[in-house]
């Protein structure tokens, strides 16, 4: 039988910054479905970004280089018209847990309102990615705590190349601190 199917495009959309491994196991359910997926970036002045936006389109490219199936594009206006622009039917928005839902449902409805031909499908991440977010990783990562099970390697690099590797007081430090709280709280 002769395939004439049409090679379907997800379009997975989000600020990624930085890019988690709970954006790369969304991405890889995606690729499970979708032939092609593609990671946009919106392009929002309001926020103040930790990663420009050409070093998370460089990181993101570094996370999939020799992937075809997975490109990388920026986006500004409405989510809905660049989906249709660039021929994605399909939005793809990762759920994590259940406190997510009601923004994303939100937001679906009204992606939906203005353009019905396109679908939002919510996917969830693997439970262990469940608390992980790209806020959580920066803060931890200031604070000297150990992110590198969480974020793709070339995340880590960048994180050290812009805050330096953060010095976490050892261990020894961290337990007699622990000691001093609970003396403190004992004398009230
Ligand atoms: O990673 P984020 O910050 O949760 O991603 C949010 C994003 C980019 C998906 C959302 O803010 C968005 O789609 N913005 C584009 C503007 C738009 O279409 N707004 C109407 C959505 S109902």
């Amino acid at each position: 039988m002769k395939r004439n199917r049409r090679r379907s495009l997800a379009v997975f959309p989000g600020s990624f910054d930085p890019m988690t491994n709970g954006h790369l196991d969304i991405v890889d359910r995606g690729l499970a479905v979708f032939d092609r997926l593609r990671m946009a970036i919106l392009l929002n002045p309001e926020k103040q970004p930790l990663f420009s936006v050409e070093e998370r389109v460089a990181i993101i490219r570094e996370a999939y280089r020799g992937n075809p199936r997975v490109e990388v594009d920026t986006f500004s206006g409405l989510l809905v018209d660049y989906a249709q622009r660039v021929g994605a039917s399909v939005i793809i928005r990762g759920i994590r847990a259940i406190s997510d839902f009601e923004y994303e449902f939100q937001m679906a409805l009204m992606n939906r309102r203005l353009n019905p031909r396109i679908e939002t499908v919510f996917m969830m991440p693997a439970e262990s990615y469940s608390y992980v977010s790209s806020r959580l990783v920066k803060e931890v990562f200031q604070l000297g705590g150990r992110v590198s099970d969480l974020v793709p390697a070339v995340v880590l690099r960048r994180l050290r190349e812009k805050y330096g590797t953060p010095v976490r007081p050892g261990r020894r430090a961290r337990v007699k601190q622990g000691a001093r709280v609970k003396q403190r709280r004992r004398n009230g």
